[in-house]
């Protein structure tokens, strides 16, 4: 079985010291650092953009684990993958042609990885798997950080986790939304094997390191 990774998401850090937050994470524990796009038309918010992930690029040889939360995407998959993204991933939702769109990261030598709202059927992402490396299950509404996990996800992640099984290749399921130290470790047993935390490790009042270290034990049970 695969260690289970870590992936702290930004959107939680405090943005005044984002180099030094990274710089935490990563002497915490961190394998993968999230980083969560959105454009206020995919979703209501905005986040931020293009610009993040090149300030971030030199400060940490983490993978940039790139979440992009808007719509068109294609448009835009040249501009973060020339910013250092490691990983990209799409929403199903968000592109006319998912296969497309999952190539043109491939063959832009960036990690594709694929999703879905938790309104979104699962079926959907089955024709796409095969060209996805990472998929990722989102256990909240897509739009902001600090929401409750959604239980009724869990058979979701079993049910990908099984689709997995099946396919050759180096893939990892994600979950993100609402993962904690209660959380966590339900949806590892279901087959998560990158944790997405945002609010967890940044809003800890510990600190990064001492949340990093709580979610692994988490998963250690
Ligand atoms: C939600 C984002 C998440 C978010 C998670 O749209 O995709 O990555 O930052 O935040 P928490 O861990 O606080 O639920
Ligand atoms: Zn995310």
């Amino acid at each position: 079985m695969k260690q289970v990774l870590i992936a702290p998401s930004i959107l939680s850090a405090d943005f005044a010291s984002l180099g030094e937050q990274v710089r935490e994470a990563k002497s915490g524990g961190a394998d993968w650092i999230h980083v969560d796009v959105m454009d206020g038309h995919f979703v209501p918010q905005i986040s931020f953009g293009e610009p993040i992930v090149r300030a971030l690029r030199p400060v940490t040889d983490l993978p940039l684990d790139v979440h992009l939360m808007i719509e068109p995407v294609d448009p835009h998959l040249e501009t973060f993958a020339a910013a250092g993204a490691d990983s990209i991933t799409i929403h199903v939702e968000a592109t006319p042609d998912p296969a497309h769109t999952l190539r043109t990261i491939r063959d832009l030598g960036v990690r594709p990885g694929l999703t879905l709202r938790p309104g979104t059927p699962a079926w959907a992402l089955w024709p796409y798997l095969d060209l996805a490396e990472i998929v990722l299950v989102m256990t909240v509404e897509p739009g902001r950080g600090g929401q409750s996990f959604m239980p009724d996800m869990l058979p979701r992640i079993q049910q990908v986790a099984e689709r997995l099984k099946s396919l050759d290749g180096d893939r990892w399921l994600q979950v993100d939304g609402g993962l904690n130290a209660a959380t966590t470790a339900a949806a590892v047993t279901a087959g998560a094997q990158v944790i997405v935390a945002g609010s967890a490790v940044f809003g800890d009042a510990r600190g990064v390191a001492a949340a990093i270290d709580g979610l692994r034990r988490a998963v250690a049970g």
